[in-house]
């Protein structure tokens, strides 16, 4: 090779490599039209609608994961409460499937709360050539705690793009919260979170995921042990000396105690609250309830514990004036 046409072909090779890599697509371009795509495909689904303009930081949203097709009635009483509270702002519910049969439960919800809306995404679609690609078929591939790790995921991915308020399905409002800033508890779970899109902590927390090596023995490696990572290094947080209100500042956004969402405490739970009867909200420890602005169900400890109806357990007092419509349609033992 003589050097003329040694450097005509280093100049080749230059050239391509820059196509190439001006030709690779975006990583994570236009979220917004591929969750509109995913909708559109779907035939005989009225429900559906597009998220076009919905989808922002004054915006609510649930994740249904496991792909059952349907919502419990339990959860369904928290999405009909965040409709009722945060009204006339948006409330999105995701669900990885919907049944058919479903729909017909839904309609009245979706008739009179028309800042409601109930969003089929798949999540294959959804992270398909983004930097969660490659973590999403990793989850995939394994057989334990799929439905938690893709709501970990989803959840980030959501908030990223979009910033929103997410919610935990066992988590009810009792208060309109649309009015606060971006923020995180004192506990760092990432079941009840806000941000605004592409606030850095939430970027920091996207990459920290697309970079992850999952393991699958670590059921909160995609949840608290990454927000305990990124809120130490970025925010200079320290659970030990509990500097939430400097670590706000350094991060610029808002620590709220736990108990703004988690006024009972999981060992009250796991001590047999959820049976008890009640009269009231109030009167079960009426100052740390009236500050509460919803209440997290731990479900984990609850979800396999019945409740009763006329007993007067917790949920039941809370479902009867948060969320009468579907109160209204509850059996007997739900
Ligand atoms: C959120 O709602 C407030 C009013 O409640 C409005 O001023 C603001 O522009 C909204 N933000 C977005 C991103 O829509
Ligand atoms: C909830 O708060 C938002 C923002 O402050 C307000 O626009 C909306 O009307 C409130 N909704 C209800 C039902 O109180
Ligand atoms: C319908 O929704 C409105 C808020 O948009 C609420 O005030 C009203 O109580 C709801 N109706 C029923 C039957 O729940
Ligand atoms: C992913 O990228 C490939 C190759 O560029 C493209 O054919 C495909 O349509 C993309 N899929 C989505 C969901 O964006
Ligand atoms: C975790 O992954 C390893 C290796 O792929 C596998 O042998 C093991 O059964 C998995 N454990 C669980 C709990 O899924
Ligand atoms: C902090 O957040 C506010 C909105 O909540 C935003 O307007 C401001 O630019 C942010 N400041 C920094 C330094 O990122």
């Amino acid at each position: 090779m003589t050097c003329r046409t040694r450097n005509v072909f280093i100049a080749l090779a230059l050239i391509c490599s820059i196509y190439v890599i001006a030709k690779q697509p975006n990583m994570d371009y236009d979220v917004l039209n591929r969750i509109r795509s995913t909708i559109r495909s779907e035939d005989g689904i009225e429900i559906l609608y597009t998220v076009g303009g919905w989808h922002n930081f004054n915006t609510t949203f649930f994740i249904e994961s496991s792909g059952i097709g349907y919502l419990n009635d339990r959860y369904a009483c928290s999405v009909e409460a965040a409709a009722r509270l945060q009204h006339p702002l948006p409330v999105i519910l995701y669900m990885t499937g919907i049944k058919k049969e479903a729909i017909a439960r839904y309609n009245p919800w979706t008739k009179n709360f028309t800042n409601l809306k109930l969003v089929k995404v798949d999540p294959g679609i959804l992270f398909k050539n983004t930097s969660f690609d490659r973590l999403y078929l990793d989850v995939k591939g394994q057989a334990t705690d799929l439905t938690e790790h893709i709501s970990d995921m989803m959840r980030v991915f959501l908030l990223k793009h979009y910033g929103g308020l997410y919610l935990d399905t066992d988590t009810v409002l009792l208060k309109n919260t649309s009015s606060f800033d971006s923020f995180l508890l004192y506990n760092l779970v990432n079941g009840i979170m806000k941000f605004e899109s592409n606030h850095f902590l939430i970027n920091e927390m996207y990459n920290t995921l697309a970079q992850k090596k999952y393991n699958n023995r670590s059921w909160d490696g995609l949840g608290f042990r990454t927000i305990l990572d990124i809120t130490k290094k970025y925010c200079k947080l320290s659970l030990e000396k509990g500097n939430f209100d400097e670590a706000g500042k350094n991060c610029n956004l808002t620590f709220l105690r736990t108990e703004t969402f988690l006024p009972i405490k999981w060992v009250d739970w796991k001590n047999g609250l959820f049976i008890q009867s009640f009269k009231k909200l109030e009167d079960f420890r009426p100052n740390v309830m009236k500050n509460a602005y919803g209440i997290h169900f731990n479900n984990h400890l609850t979800s396999n514990i019945p409740i009763v109806r006329k007993k007067g357990q917790i949920h039941e007092i809370i479902a009867e004036q948060y969320c009468p419509l579907v109160y209204s349609t509850l059996p007997k033992v739900y």
